[in-house]
Formats: C-alpha cells, structure tokens, sequence
C-alpha cells in the first residue's frame, strides 16, 4: 500500500499505515485509505481539504450526522464524573437508565438488557442464552439455530456461522464453523413448504432462529415482507423455538418504524441491537431477552447464571451516547425525516433504472439500493465516488445510501445524482 499524494505529509499516516490491519482489505492490493481529519453533520473532511458527503453514515451507525452537541456535551460530562467502571457488582446511572429506556421502547415483554460491545458480540450473546435457556431446562440437545440465506450477524466464530456460508463474506470458512440449517427466507410456497418441513423434521435439535428483520444488510441490502416476520414468528410458537431477531442495522429507524419488528406487529423472544445505539459515536450492543427467556436463568443454582461479562460491558461513556441519542429520537423528528429520505431516494435514484447494468433499483425506509448485474472494480468504483465528492461504499453487486436521518435534501439529491452519473459512465 503506498499513501496517497497529500497523506504523507502527514508522519502519523504514514508511520502509522505500515502497522494497521484493515477490515474487509487485502493489504496488498488495496488503495491506501482516505485520511479524514474531521467530520461534522453529513461530511467527511480529508486532510488535503476536501469534503465529502457521507452516503453511508459509518457503517449505518451516525443516525444524527457526526458531532451532535448533544451528544457530545453528554459525552463530555460523563468523561469528566466517570469514563468506565466495571459492570460486575457495579452500576451506574447511564447504564440503568438506558436499560429502563430500551425496555420502555421494546414491544411486547422484551425487558432485559444485556450490554455488550459490538453487534458481533450482541448475536454471541444472543446466541448463547437461547443455548443455555434450554440447557437450564435439561434440554442438551437443543443447539442449532435456523438462519436464513444472505443472512449476516457479525464476523466472530458464532456470528459468522449463522451467516450465509456460500455468499456471504465467510466462504472460506465453511465446514470450519459450528454447523446451523441455513435455508431460503419463507417468502413462496416452495421456500415455505422447504421451511415447515426443516422444523418438523429437527425440532427436537433446534434452540431458534435468527432473522434480520425486513432488510438484509450486508448479505446484499435485501428486502422481505413483514409477512415472513409474521411466518417465524407463527413456526416459532408451534415448534416452541426462541425467535431472535437482529436489529442491529433495522433498528432506530432505518426501515421506517423506530424497530423494523414493529412493522410487521411481530415481538421476537431476543432482539440485538447496536450501529445506531450510540448515534455513530462509541461501541455499544445491546441484547435485549423477553420474561419467559429471563425466567429459564432465574434460579436458585449457580450454574443457571448466563456466564458472560464482557470488560467494558455497559462503558459509562457509550450509556450516555445512547441516552442522548434516545434523546433526540423523543425530540427531532427523525421517522418523519427518514419518511422523506425514503421519498427523495425513490426520486433520486429512479433513472438509474434506464441504465443497462442495472438489475433493480429498491427503496426501503432511509437505505436505498441499485444492484447491478455485476461490479468488476470495486475499488475503482468507491474512487470514482470519491473524485465526485461523495463517500459511498458499494459492495458485491450493489451501490447503496444509508445517510444520516438529518442529511439535508440537497445532499441527498447529490448523493443521488452522482450515483446516476458515474453508473451511467460504466
Ligand atoms: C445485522 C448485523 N448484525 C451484526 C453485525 C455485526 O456488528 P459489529 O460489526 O458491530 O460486530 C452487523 C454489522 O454490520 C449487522 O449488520
């Protein structure tokens, strides 16, 4: 990797480039990374002056834009009293009140919180007390979950493995994970029929089923009908299997309800939550269990306790991010500005249906997608965006805008436009 004109200047890159791993990168070949220096509502600022507009919002997280004040005067008074303290035999306000705070919001009886540090940790979590909710119950068997193709839950070992193994990310790796039943979404008579007969034949083995509620993310920005949702949720209660559904991109409004589970009027058993938790500003995740889930815990035997405790569980300074991200969930209209955005990239992104390589242009909530029929150079491609002024990550066959809920209609109509014009240069 050499650096780019303009980052050397700077020792700390290029001292620092040649010690970094970085995510999802072969090293070898990859363009250097842009050094950003600043950033502030929709906009990344790089060290060589120029501004981009952000179509991504940090992997989904900055809901608010970057530099919320109110976020981080929150912030700042909780690094002043307190910046962490161990959650074992300690509590703090941050992190009850948070804890009250999601619980309130949840549907259904989803009222336990437990924090964590990443969504990949969240579906560990996640994962692990529907496991032991029926080892509590004497039930050794009942260890494998139902996952769904183009699924994604995290990159750690038990995330990956409830992943699409064939298109997903983690292809390598298949026959190395724990092994799960990961099969079509029930979307058609023949998927369903598939499903039903799944369930019938392993019940017996199976602890649940994991689901990324109405859009799959990072498995290719995939949408179903909250009718599937509804479907799990009927198959679950018959096979008595825990429903566990992954938020961690849907949830805070992305899709257009504040949780994408209320759209289809469906509460699952466990739900994971994290990205927008804190408002894109510190790592937090949060798994979130239902009474019946709390119950098979809740015991005079030691050995009934979920065994897990991550360090900086409940960090004191990311439980006020979120708070004050709650905040500005109750006090800016944020599901109105994302009903707008959903109107804007349905008009934005329209004529990319003309284009030849475009195989569907799809609009849900504040995520907006154009699949290709393939994209040769990726990398070429995010540079391409980079020359017209924005930041947008496509990936596998899809370019896709996920902004922040307050990006300004003018920004967006750039996002857009630009996406129609460097898709009409290919
Ligand atoms: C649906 C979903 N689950 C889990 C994860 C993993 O979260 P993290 O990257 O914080 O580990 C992601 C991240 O993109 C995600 O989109």
């Amino acid at each position: 990797m050499a650096a780019e004109k303009g980052a050397g200047e700077h020792t700390w890159y290029e001292g620092g480039l040649a010690h970094v791993w970085l995510p999802y990168a072969q090293m070898k070949t990859a363009r250097p990374p842009l050094p950003v220096v600043r950033t502030h509502g929709c906009r990344i600022l790089l060290d060589d002056g120029r501004e981009l507009i952000d179509g991504i919002a940090s992997w989904w997280t900055a809901c608010h834009g970057y530099n919320h004040p109110h976020i981080r005067q929150a912030v700042e008074r909780q690094v002043a009293s307190m910046p962490h303290v161990m959650f074992g035999g300690l509590v703090h306000e941050q992190a009850l009140t948070l804890a009250r705070r999601l619980a309130e919001l949840m549907p259904g009886d989803l009222t336990r919180v437990f924090f964590s540090d990443s969504g990949s940790v969240a579906v560990e979590v996640a994962m692990k007390m529907a496991v032991q909710f029926w080892l509590n119950q004497g039930m050794r068997g009942r260890k494998t979950f139902v996952a769904f193709r183009h699924g994604y839950h995290g990159d750690t070992t038990g995330a990956m493995a409830v992943g699409d193994p064939d298109g997903g990310m983690h292809a390598l790796f298949h026959g190395l994970l724990p092994e799960h039943y990961v099969v079509d979404l029930p979307q058609d008579e023949e998927s369903s029929a598939a499903f039903s007969h799944l369930l019938e034949r392993h019940s017996g083995e199976l602890a649940g089923i994991i689901v990324e509620p109405l859009v799959q993310g990072a498995g290719g920005m995939r949408f179903h009908d909250a009718s599937v949702l509804r479907l799990l949720r009927q198959a679950a209660d018959r096979y008595q299997l825990l429903l566990i559904f992954d938020e961690i991109f849907t949830g805070f409004g992305r899709t257009g309800s504040l949780f994408a589970c209320e759209e289809a009027s469906v509460v699952p058993d466990i739900m994971c939550l994290s990205k927008a938790l804190t408002g894109g500003t510190l790592p937090l995740a949060a798994t979130i269990a239902n009474e019946r889930v709390f119950d098979a815990f809740w015991s005079d035997d030691p050995a009934h306790a979920l065994m897990h405790g991550p360090t900086y569980m409940a960090n004191a300074l990311a439980c006020a991010a979120a708070n004050a991200s709650l905040d500005l969930f109750e006090w800016e209209p944020r599901l109105q500005q994302v009903a707008n955005i959903a109107r804007g990239l349905e008009r934005g992104l329209a004529r990319c249906r003309e284009l030849p390589r475009v195989k569907d242009v799809r609009v849900k909530g504040a995520i907006g997608v154009v699949e290709l029929d393939r994209i040769d150079d990726l990398d070429g491609l995010r540079a391409r965006f980079v020359e017209e002024g924005v930041f947008i990550r496509p990936f596998g066959s899809i370019v896709y805008l996920t902004p922040a809920f307050a990006i300004g209609d003018d920004e967006l109509g750039k996002l857009t436009r630009t996406i129609g014009k460097v898709l009409h240069s290919l």
